[in-house]
């Protein structure tokens, strides 16, 4: 069986710990063809990790030329143009940044017309696969509450406009609450499971997020609820941060693994 080469745009705290298990568990049904980062010193640092020569893509061009499936996992600033060019490109992608594609439904209806796939994993949240059936029906109100510690949120443009000391916080604070398009830009790095939710809801009018902090989470914590005409959902998750970014749920890497392997199986379980 010919394998499916995979090319990884963000060679972070995701793209890495993908490009391992790629080139480790999977390595009989894919084979990993390039990498790019925009700091080219990481793409050079995860090829030597993996002790392999010429994965290094020149450009996002040259990785979308040599892949047949594009993995990114770069940003929410650059996952909806990463996504744009690889679909254009009639070649299929897995985004991670999934807050990156909230309001951009086109690239959708692009990848219909040039025949090729959109992957969207759960990422860090739990339910995503009752909430794609209750979706069928009427879904009137989704509400996912995240709380992540203080340093989850450092250097964010919204905490340095607002003049929010994260340092000063000593209990439960509410940051924000509003609707998912507003959190995904005042929170690109933190709450792409919003964007997740709402476009497997198909209803951003519908979707809210509240976001709070304490120093007293040790957890990333999503709670979501689904109010349906078909029934209510209630989950909850309780995750550990990724050891080299705070700011990532470590079963959005699991998440991501996960649907990697959901691809490549026979057998596809959940709806
Ligand atoms: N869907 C989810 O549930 C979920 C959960 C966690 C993280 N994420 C998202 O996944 C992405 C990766 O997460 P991470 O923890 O690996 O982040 P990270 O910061 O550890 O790594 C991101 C890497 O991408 C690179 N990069 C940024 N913009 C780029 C561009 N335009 N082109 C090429 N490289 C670029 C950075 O230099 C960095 O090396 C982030 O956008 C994050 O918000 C999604």
């Amino acid at each position: 069986m010919r394998k499916i080469k995979i090319g990884i745009v963000g060679c972070g705290a995701i793209g890495t710990e993908l490009a391992k298990r790629v080139c480790d568990e999977f390595k009989d049904k894919v084979r990993l063809v390039s990498l790019f980062d925009i700091e080219m010193e990481k793409v050079f640092g995860l090829q030597s990790i993996l002790k392999k020569k010429r994965l290094v893509a020149l450009n996002l061009d040259d990785l979308i030329n040599r892949s047949d499936l594009v993995i990114e996992t770069a940003s929410a600033n650059s996952s909806f143009e990463i996504a744009k060019k690889v679909v254009s490109a009639k070649k299929d992608v897995f985004v991670m940044s999934v807050g990156g594609l909230l309001g951009h439904p086109e690239i959708f209806s692009l990848a219909e017309e040039n025949n090729c796939f959109v992957y969207l994993p759960s990422g860090a949240i739990c339910g995503v696969d009752g909430l794609k059936a209750l979706s069928l029906g009427k879904i009137k109100r989704i509400t996912l509450t995240t709380k992540k510690p203080p340093q989850a949120f450092k250097g964010l443009s919204y905490i340095l406009k607002n003049r929010i000391n994260l340092d000063a916080i000593k209990e439960e604070t509410i940051l924000f609450e509003g609707r998912v398009n507003e959190a995904v830009l005042f929170f690109p790095q933190n709450i792409n499971v919003a964007a997740t939710l709402s476009i497997a809801g198909k209803n951003p009018e519908n979707t809210f997020v509240r976001i709070i902090t304490s120093p007293e989470y040790s957890k990333n914590t999503h709670e979501i609820e689904i109010e349906a005409e078909s029934g209510n959902i209630y989950t909850r998750c309780e995750n550990l941060s990724h050891p080299e970014n705070p700011k990532t749920s470590y079963l959005a890497v699991l998440s991501a693994i996960a649907t990697l392997k959901q691809i490549l199986e026979p057998v596809k379980i959940g709806t």
